[in-house]
């Protein structure tokens, strides 16, 4: 018997058990791959979803004044001009003047133990000069700038300047020019919300730390359409509602931090910003943010498109205005990392030790294993089946394993986190009981079959 707090694991464990066990692999692997880019397996795509499909539940469908939506990556440019992100949606650079590679300034510096926050480009090199900071080949660098993370390709079979088009850099973009197809749709009254889950892209310099910093990434994130006079408060309100989301997600409320990003770190589009941290093994890093857009992107996509952007209340003898938004979003990616890092857990049973994944039930990928005693008996595997095949008719998420020893089977459900495991041997066929191990104690108990 046994049962253990969250362990200290590297980003090594977990990136090894990923590949091992098909939750998540790198990007175009067998050619070398793709810096920045991962594909997830059968059973990462299912924790995924998992997680997904209890955001959406929570934002969208428990809620009457929600409207989710699913709009395009390739947009018209001229959104990317307005929303800014043309001129600014921009990270420092510096090069080593040897290799000319370039490298993120403000990594460059954090990895130095230097405190950015707040910090011009200028300032950065400053520094870099200061204190003989050297590329991490251990070269000089040398010229800074900044550089736009959007992503172009073309539309079209003549690439030309008319012909570019961005892939989207957040999900929120498609919600703004979608805001008078809700109101002219639903006639919403505020405050009212559009939410979306979508694929990014970003053209990051240093993708790094597995799928915590890609460079192709999907964003759960909605738009709260308020009224001014409302903003501090409503913000208030969705920072309690975001908090809830992670212990969701089974993730200690120790270990998310909440700090209020200063003025020239924000956002161009932002008034006030908290980002939510994760302690992930690399840090403590961003998992989610929650950002005051005030009017900026309405006002903006009403300019450019000359489309008027406006929320009619419906009382009589009031005028059209442009709401202001809070922003909730969150990184898809990361919240499966910080679920994965949260869940691993090792001790010792029966005098030998075990690696397991604590994964809160609601989103294992796997929900039970069933298995034979033994495969070489027949009447154990067809009852065996009999009941993998009800359970697998109601939860879908099942699996069959009857390989090698029971033992080995454990340890194999263990580390792919599966909370129960079924095994079906003799007494079964006598008096219909199986017997039931929990993955976090391994007790066992026994219970009837239709006590499952
Ligand atoms: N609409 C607001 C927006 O996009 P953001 O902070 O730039 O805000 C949203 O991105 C979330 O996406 C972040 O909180 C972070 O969790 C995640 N994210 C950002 N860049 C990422 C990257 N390169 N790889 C993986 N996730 C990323």
């Amino acid at each position: 018997m046994s049962s253990a707090e969250n362990q200290d694991v590297s980003m090594e464990e977990i990136v090894s058990l990923c590949k091992r066990r098909g939750f998540i692999y790198q990007g175009s692997e067998i050619y070398g791959g793709l810096r920045g880019t991962y594909d997830y397996g059968p059973l990462g795509v299912q924790l995924k979803r998992n997680i997904l499909n209890l955001w959406w539940k929570v934002f969208v469908e428990d809620r009457e004044d929600m409207y989710g939506i699913d709009t395009t990556i390739l947009m018209n440019p001229n959104v990317w001009v307005a929303s800014g992100h043309v001129d600014t949606f921009n990270d420092p650079l510096i090069e080593d003047v040897e290799t000319k590679q370039r490298y993120r300034l403000d990594h460059i510096l954090e990895d130095a133990g230097v405190d950015v926050n707040g910090m011009s480009l200028e300032q950065m090199v400053e520094v870099v000069k200061e204190k003989g900071i050297k590329s991490p080949e251990g070269h000089d660098l040398g010229n800074a700038a900044k550089f736009n993370l959007l992503f172009k390709t073309s539309t079209g079979s003549v690439e030309d300047e008319k012909s570019v088009v961005y892939m989207r850099g957040e999900t929120a973009q498609g919600m703004f020019v979608n805001f008078k197809n809700i109101m002219d749709s639903f006639y919403p009254d505020l405050p009212f919300g559009i939410a979306q889950i979508g694929r990014n892209f970003r053209n990051e310099i240093s993708p790094r730390d597995f799928i915590f910093r890609v460079r192709e990434f999907e964003i759960a994130e909605l738009e709260y359409f308020i009224e001014e006079s409302s903003w501090e408060k409503m913000f208030e309100d969705w920072v309690s509602g975001m908090m809830h989301w992670f212990e969701l997600l089974g993730l200690p409320k120790e270990k998310i931090h909440q700090l209020e990003v200063p003025e020239e770190d924000r956002a161009h589009y932002s008034k006030r910003t908290v980002d939510f941290e994760f302690e992930y093994p690399f840090g403590t890093k961003e998992i989610g943010g929650l950002a005051y857009r005030t009017d900026f992107d309405l006002s903006n996509h009403e300019k450019h498109s000359g489309v008027k952007l406006r929320y009619q209340p419906k009382t009589p003898g009031t005028q059209p205005f442009i709401p202001h938004v809070i922003e909730p979003t969150f990184g898809v990616d990361r919240m499966v990392l910080a679920v994965l890092s949260n869940s691993w857990r090792e001790d010792e049973v029966g005098g030998e030790k075990r690696m397991y994944l604590a994964l809160p039930e609601h989103l294992a990928p796997v929900k039970y294993m069933v298995c034979p005693l033994v495969k070489n008996k027949p009447e154990l595997v067809e009852k065996a089946r009999e009941v993998f095949g009800a359970l697998k008719k109601k939860y879908g998420a099942v699996i069959w394993d009857d390989n090698s020893n029971v033992g080995k089977r454990y340890r194999r459900a263990d580390e792919i986190g599966v909370p129960k495991t079924i095994t079906i041997d003799y007494q079964t066929l006598e008096d219909n009981t199986v017997t039931v191990r929990d993955r976090d104690t391994a007790e066992q108990i026994r219970i009837k079959i239709n006590e499952i």
